[in-house]
């Protein structure tokens, strides 16, 4: 039974083995091993794929991840579809629920939706006994501590009069899908937000197993959770930033490659996240400037908002703009034409397709009749029928989703390299020009198709951002 004061974390229940809690839950339990970890979730399919002897099936795709998970699992590290009994024995409870962004209602296409992160709350108001630490995992709108502090105060005495404590922390998580498990391993900080400093410590404890206390920043509550969505807005806005130069690249011939690089090498700008590319994708950088968005414009900061807006703007047009020029190119007609998509995950080393840019790409092309030949090394056809879920594109006599490159390449009269995958730098391109239609097109976004070689063999080639393959 556990006491009112805590002085040392026995028992974790994380809610939500999606994309951020199962990794991280399994890196915590790696180097925790007194620790029990449980991580629960409403879906009872997802609970089971991660319990799957095949660790092939586990829900999602991280390099690293199935051999972490078979290492710890049913050891310390647990997936279960009990939430009551697995909150109940937890001194510590993290939240790691989606946010997605609102559908409907005040601030629909801004807001972040919080009914899982409530939900989530009531739930742990329910079921926890004596004293609990409550994590915010999830990336949430600065001040939604305080509606998970409201929701447990209302529930502090139970109506048997049993007596519940609470404490709140803010620990965001900065994994970047594709690198989660190397990002857990080797953080570049760690951010713990919060009022009581025995809970902060306790949670700090944790992290020092193998993370180096200069790394581990300690902070107020509300600090901690703005810095999770500044931190993103920061780097999407790069992103827009470099694509929106890739444009102007092409039209003054200049290469926005040879530009990214120069602008790098000074110290103060850094040389990562200055890819260009379709425009970013995933699960975070567009609800969180939208979020961001949204909480301005309640502080009547209008003029900053519409700053973080143009990162936006700028990502919408990137992808528009792709697919006008797929289509000049071919003639300004692709009826009866055959395209190949070349990557549909919104970034190489994962099977997430939330917010790829591929989506919308793919849905403009499909608009103007042509036939879409996808392959993806890791993303399933139900993912992908999901994400073109417009009724008719839903009929797979519009696109298939080829299980080789071969097949989706065979008879196409363009290949637009989407997503970077690492297995893409090394296409035969001699064997693809044989079995592709004349006049083969190939389209890349990426820069991972080298032009020479291309252009040697006989294909048309367009490069984003390089004015010369334009
Ligand atoms: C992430 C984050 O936690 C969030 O901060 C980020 O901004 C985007 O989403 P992620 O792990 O990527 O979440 O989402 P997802 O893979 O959808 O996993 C969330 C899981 O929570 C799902 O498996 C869902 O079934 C589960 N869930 C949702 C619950 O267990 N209970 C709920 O009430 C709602
Ligand atoms: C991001 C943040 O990096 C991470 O810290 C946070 O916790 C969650 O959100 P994620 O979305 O998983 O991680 O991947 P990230 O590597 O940031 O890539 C996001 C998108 O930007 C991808 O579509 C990627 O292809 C694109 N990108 C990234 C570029 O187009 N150019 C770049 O230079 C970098």
């Amino acid at each position: 039974m556990k006491t009112q004061k805590i002085t040392q974390i026995f028992n974790i229940c994380c809610i939500g083995a999606g994309y951020v809690g199962g990794p991280t839950m399994a890196v915590l339990a790696d180097y925790n091993p007194e620790l029990r970890i449980t991580v629960v979730d409403i879906s009872k399919e997802k609970i089971d794929l991660w319990n799957s002897e095949d660790l092939n099936d586990l829900p999602i795709y991280e390099p690293g991840l199935k051999e972490i998970v078979l290492k710890n699992r049913n050891i310390n590290l647990f997936f279960s579809s009990n939430i009551p009994s697995s909150i109940e024995k937890a001194d510590m409870v993290f939240i790691s629920v989606n946010t997605p962004t609102k559908k409907k209602g005040f601030g629909a296409g801004f807001a972040s939706d919080l009914k899982y992160v409530e939900s989530s709350a009531r739930q742990v108001a329910k079921f926890s006994k004596g004293h609990t630490i409550v994590v915010e995992k999830s990336t949430l709108p600065v001040k939604t501590a305080q509606t998970i502090k409201s929701i447990l105060e209302a529930y502090k005495v139970k109506g048997d009069g049993e007596k519940k404590s609470f404490d709140i922390l803010s620990n965001p998580e900065f994994l970047a899908e594709g690198t989660a498990i190397n990002d857990l391993k080797k953080p570049d900080r760690v951010l713990i937000g919060g009022e009581n400093e025995d809970a902060i410590n306790l949670l700090k404890k944790i992290y020092l197993n193998w993370v180096d206390e200069n790394k581990i920043l300690t902070t107020d509550l509300w600090s901690s959770e703005l810095s999770k969505l500044i931190s993103n807005a920061f780097l999407a806005q790069r992103i827009s930033s470099i694509n929106s130069i890739s444009a102007l690249c092409e039209v003054t011939q200049a290469n926005v490659h040879n530009v990214s690089k120069a602008i790098g090498m000074d110290h103060r700008i850094g040389s990562e996240f200055l890819n260009p590319g379709p425009g970013f994708g995933g699960s975070c950088f567009k609800k969180d400037i939208s979020n961001l968005i949204y909480i301005c414009n309640h502080y009547g900061l209008h003029e900053v908002a519409s700053y973080w807006e143009k990162v936006i703007v700028i990502n919408n047009w990137q992808q528009k703009r792709i697919s006008r020029v797929i289509v000049e190119k071919l003639f300004g007609n692709l009826s009866e034409k055959k395209i190949a998509i070349l990557g549909f995950a919104f970034k190489s080393n994962t099977n997430d397709t939330r917010e790829s840019p591929a989506i919308s790409i793919c849905r403009d092309l499909l608009e103007e009749g042509c036939y879409l030949s996808i392959y993806d090394p890791k993303v399933n056809t139900k993912q992908i029928k999901s994400e073109l879920n417009n009724e008719q594109y839903k009929k797979d006599i519009f696109w298939e989703n080829c299980s080789n490159l071969e097949d989706a390449l065979f008879n196409a009269d363009a290949m637009v390299v989407l997503t970077d995958w690492c297995e893409f730098n090394n296409l035969d391109l001699k064997k693809i020009f044989e079995i592709m239609r004349y006049p083969s097109w190939i389209f890349d976004t990426r820069n991972i198709i080298d032009p020479y070689l291309a252009e040697s063999f006989g294909f048309n080639i367009w490069k984003l951002g390089n004015g010369f393959y334009n």
